[in-house]
């Protein structure tokens, strides 16, 4: 029976705590899973999954199983870290993931074209392939003037009928052979008032400026407003997926009815069956699961029909007649789509099971006074370290799922918070979704450049903090008061995860 990876087993703290580690998956192969069978067992287990997530109060040395951000899924942590399979998949798992890896990194065509497997793109589009813009499965980075194309940033439009009644969802600067691009996108940095700490030092901000010149249509509507949205990184989405809805429920709080000035508001999306349905996905929590998401990106960003949205034409309106009657790329192979149900399992495995990296120097002191000064400016009331994601039944190989009842560590509670006005979007609204932490250390690493926040705008990760606002004022205030050793412990923490 071996116990954890590399986690001595003093640290664990004895027997119960090795039990613990078994039923959390933290062994290799993964402990077989089986669910408590009667009353009692059950809730032993909720008090056992209660004691693992409480937040942290000893920062005198690193949590049990801290180490491991991902569970028995976490990968390793190094350049290639966020195109690194879930660290427990079986061999079969770890098949289909590589197949699917090799869809999201394809460079499509258009229609019609020699290669059927690969031919539909468009007739709108913003990049030939998904790894365009998620680059090794990391963020997008942004451009450092008008010159420069942006990459890995997209336009989303916003009308009282959801997108733009002419250019659809999104601005899509690319087309096929016959149809006009929608428009050329620039950005231009305007700064903001630079923020002064309390030991002195000015940190400059800057925000994004759109700019959309050669509009194939003319003007956007009056009511249409466009905002920038940067591609975030992809590791660690099944595990989220696989978090329970009542977990995350419980620390939403929409009128603030604790009076601790966070409230967090669970996103819902409509309902099946009188259930409501739970965004999670996406910097304002508006999709609910992940296939869902690659196939409004398939659509979208491609503009490649697929079992959700099978329409060829993606995001062309009814106005956009050439772009409608632009030639497409399904194919009888692939069900009339140009991707079709077996390519789009594929592409979901990879997009889910794509690992959270290992922590580094997760002991190190400075690191460790850097997590409890994130505790203490009030960082963790949205930014939530711990869940211990659901039993997932068996697939239908009878393999338990690698998501399964692992404990995970994303930083993030997966609500919307008011955030400000500074950071408000193109249409007023100031809520985003928490983003997860997880990996965020390893961003330039992975991208070669630093880019944060739902636009990009931050270069730094002490940019992000002092961008916060709304609710997380009084956090972003904590910071700005922190003696100097102190603000680079806390940078040292987030550097860590
Ligand atoms: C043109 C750039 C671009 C391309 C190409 C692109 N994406 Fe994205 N992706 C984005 C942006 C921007 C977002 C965030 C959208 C938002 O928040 O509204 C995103 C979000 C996502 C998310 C949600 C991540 C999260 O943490 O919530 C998934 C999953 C995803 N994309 C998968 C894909 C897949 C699969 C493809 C290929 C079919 C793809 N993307 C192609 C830009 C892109
Ligand atoms: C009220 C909830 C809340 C609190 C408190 C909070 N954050 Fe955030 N944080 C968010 C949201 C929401 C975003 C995304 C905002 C956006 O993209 O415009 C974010 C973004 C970030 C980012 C950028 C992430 C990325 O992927 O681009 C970092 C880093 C970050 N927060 C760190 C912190 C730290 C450190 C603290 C404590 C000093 C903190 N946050 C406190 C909600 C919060």
């Amino acid at each position: 029976m071996r116990i954890t990876h590399g986690i001595p087993f003093e640290i664990c703290g004895g027997l119960w705590l090795a039990v613990f580690a078994l039923s959390f998956g933290l062994t290799v192969p993964a402990f077989p899973q089986t669910p408590p069978r009667d009353a009692l067992s059950l809730a032993d287990e909720a008090a056992r999954i209660a004691a693992v997530t409480t937040p942290a109060t000893d920062f005198s040395r690193p949590e049990p199983y801290e180490a491991r951000p991902g569970g028995a899924a976490t990968g390793a942590a190094d350049r290639s870290s966020f195109s690194q399979p879930l660290g427990n998949l079986r061999r079969e798992q770890r098949l289909s993931f590589r197949l699917g890896e090799a869809l999201f990194d394809k460079l499509w065509v258009q229609a019609p074209s020699s290669t059927q497997a690969s031919d539909g793109l468009g007739p709108l589009f913003n990049a030939r392939a998904c790894a365009s813009c998620h680059q090794g499965g990391g963020r997008g980075t942004v451009p450092s003037g008008p010159d420069e194309a942006p990459l890995g940033l997209v336009v989303r439009l916003m009308g009282p009928n959801g997108g733009d009644p002419v250019y659809g969802r999104q601005i899509q600067t690319r087309a096929a052979a016959g149809v006009a691009p929608e428009a050329h996108v620039s950005i231009t940095w305007q700064p903001a008032a630079p923020i002064r700490l309390a030991d002195g030092t000015q940190i400059p901000l800057r925000k994004p400026v759109l700019h959309l010149s050669d509009l194939a249509h003319g003007p956007l509507a009056p009511s249409t407003s466009a905002d920038l949205r940067l591609a975030p990184p992809l590791i660690g989405l099944g595990l989220l997926e696989a978090i329970g809805e009542a977990d995350i429920r419980t620390r939403a709080d929409p009128a603030d009815a604790d009076g601790d000035g966070i409230s967090g508001r669970a996103q819902v999306l409509g309902s099946t069956g009188g259930k409501p349905i739970l965004g999670r996905f996406n910097w304002r929590a508006d999709r609910a699961s992940i296939a869902e998401q690659n196939a409004a990106a398939l659509s979208t960003d491609l503009g490649l029909s697929n079992p959700i949205f099978p329409a060829y034409s993606g995001d062309c309106t009814p106005e956009q007649t050439r772009c409608l009657a632009a030639p497409d790329g399904g194919s009888v192979q692939h069900e009339g789509l140009e991707l079709g149900q077996q390519a789009f399992a594929l592409l979901r495995d990879y997009t889910a099971r794509l690992a959270p990296p290992a922590r580094r120097g997760l002991a190190n002191p400075d690191v460790l006074r850097g997590k409890r000064i994130f505790y203490q400016s009030g960082c963790e009331s949205c930014h939530r370290a711990k869940f211990v994601t659901e039993r997932l039944a068996p697939d239908a190989s009878g393999a338990v799922p690698p998501e399964s009842f692992q404990l995970i560590w994303p930083y993030s509670d997966l609500l919307l918070h008011d955030m400000g006005e500074g950071l408000a979007g193109g249409d007023g609204a100031r809520e985003w979704r928490t983003p997860p932490l997880w990996g965020i250390g390893l961003t330039q690493a992975v991208s070669g450049a630093h880019a944060f926040l739902h636009d990009g705008r931050a270069a730094s990760l002490l940019e992000a903090i002092l961008w916060h606002g709304g609710e997380a004022a009084p956090a972003r205030d904590r910071v700005i008061a922190l003696p100097s050793e102190d603000r680079a412990a806390l940078l040292a923490f987030l550097r860590s995860l």
